[in-house]
């Protein structure tokens, strides 16, 4: 786990969600924040949210520096955060984290589903986009037509698409028939990236379901639009990829 630094109490406060650096000011001019069970009187000072125990009216504060949270994205929300017409990702959310920047890490087309992850972590969400390290998405698809051994062939030496050639990926022919079932695996994240290659080879997709973004797995619990922050060992695991 990341060490943790120290930081501004007001910070922390208002990442904890008590409201904003003026709210947070107020409070310790009340006299209701403690730091290690004596009242603080100053919202600038630095403490170190790891070993000191602050509490606001005797409640202990539980500061996380960062917030990762996996998403089921339903068909039809956009992976944003605002949109003026539709429903985002961090609408779902109904203004929980209302008070930390959360954003979806890359995208899902609006009619695709799956596993989408929010953070308010850059650098994490920068090495899980970053090219260079060819981070695995499985993605389970259903195809119009008959899926073969060629698709798998010509999957597993990069498909050429109008403006570049994908890095070899692994198609997995789960059915095939008038409608084909599959999983497809690929290592980076370009626009519409699996409709594309499907298209490539003469398939329509019809239905498309991200099920893991390198070790992190899509929580079988969670059903469409449901949410649930990550535990401590994905996210460690998310954090050494590289
Ligand atoms: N590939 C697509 O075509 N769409 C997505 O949303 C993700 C991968």
């Amino acid at each position: 786990m990341e060490k943790q630094k120290s930081e501004r109490l007001d910070k922390i406060l208002s990442m904890s969600g008590f409201g904003s650096r003026k709210d947070v000011k107020k409070l310790v001019k009340q006299g209701a924040v403690t730091v290690n069970g004596k009242t603080a009187n100053d919202a600038g000072i630095k403490i170190c949210p790891l070993t000191d125990e602050i509490r606001v009216f005797n409640e202990e504060v539980n500061y996380k520096e960062h917030i990762y949270i996996m998403m089921n994205k339903p068909d039809g929300v956009i992976s944003a955060t605002a949109d003026e017409k539709g429903t985002t990702v961090i609408d779902l959310l109904e203004g929980e984290y209302s008070h930390r920047n959360l954003f979806p890490v890359g995208r899902l087309d609006r009619d695709a589903e799956g596993l989408i992850l929010l953070t308010d972590d850059g650098k994490l969400a920068h090495s899980l986009l970053s090219p260079k390290n060819k981070v695995e998405k499985v993605y389970y698809v259903e195809v119009m037509g008959i899926l073969n051994e060629d698709d798998v062939d010509a999957f597993g030496k990069g498909i050429s698409l109008e403006d570049f050639i994908t890095l070899p990926s692994k198609l997995d022919i789960l059915e095939a028939g008038n409608i084909s079932k599959a999983l497809v695996k690929i290592y980076e994240g370009k626009f519409h990236q699996v409709k594309r290659m499907m298209k490539a080879r003469g398939k329509h997709v019809t239905y498309l379901k991200r099920i893991s973004i390198g070790p992190l797995n899509l929580d079988e619990k969670l059903g469409p639009g449901k949410w649930r922050e990550l535990t401590d060992s994905e996210v460690y695991e998310l954090q050494n990829i590289v």
